[in-house]
């Protein structure tokens, strides 16, 4: 339904506090980043994402889960699955993603967020380096033949309208910063890789 405002005035001006991104993030002892989980439902982001989020919280870092789901009961509950709604969605969720890594955190993202397009525009939002995407890489039949929620079959029997992989697309990532082969690994094993690629990237230490 409602897309971003393109009103914005010229006589709103940006105030810069005193207490800034470096500031709070120092305090954490941490580097901030946007981990952006991305791929069909089903596929196992939340479950990866929350995991992974145990086990930085586990080694003492501060930490925010923003999972599709839930915020689809909150802030985007007006939202729905057309492709205009879900770039609204994308769009709120990045852009609460760079406030929360503004705080010092950080953040991690479970959308299935389907648009190359969107999910470069939350990349663009951020400085080069803290935006890392992780592509939950399960394939369709995978997740359909897992099911969690029952959707897919709905889906299937023409219940749902716009189901991301049956009548709606979903563009996986083309150099995605972690490709997680999610339907073949553990979680446990899945965890360690992003944690080893968090690492290389000196996200954490
Ligand atoms: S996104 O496309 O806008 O990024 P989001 O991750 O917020 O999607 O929400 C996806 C979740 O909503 C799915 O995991 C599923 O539980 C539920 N859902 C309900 N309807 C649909 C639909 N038409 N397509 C995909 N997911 C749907």
């Amino acid at each position: 339904m409602s897309s971003a405002p393109k009103v914005k005035d010229d006589n709103i001006v940006w105030h810069q506090h005193a207490v800034d991104k470096h500031l709070r993030a120092e305090l954490k002892q941490q580097k901030p980043a946007v981990l952006w989980f991305t791929g069909l439902s089903g596929a196992g982001k939340s479950t990866i994402a929350g995991a992974l989020e145990t086990r930085l919280a586990q080694l003492g870092f501060h930490t925010y889960l923003l999972d599709g789901d839930n915020v689809r009961h909150g802030l985007c509950s007006d939202l729905g699955f057309s492709e205009q709604d879900r770039r609204e969605n994308i769009r709120r969720i990045g852009e609460l993603a760079k406030l929360m890594a503004d705080a010092g955190l950080i953040v991690l993202t479970a959308f299935i967020s389907p648009h190359r397009a969107e999910r470069q525009m939350v990349r663009d939002l951020l400085p080069e380096g803290e935006f890392i995407e992780v592509f939950v890489n399960t394939s369709l039949d995978v997740c359909e033949s897992r099911d969690p929620k029952g959707l897919y079959k709905k889906a299937r029997a023409g219940e749902i309208a716009n189901f991301t992989g049956i009548d709606s697309t979903y563009e996986a990532p083309e150099s995605p910063e972690i490709d997680l082969p999610a339907g073949e690994a553990s979680i446990n094993e899945l965890v360690d890789l992003c944690l080893e690629a968090l690492r290389q990237r000196t996200i954490i230490t």
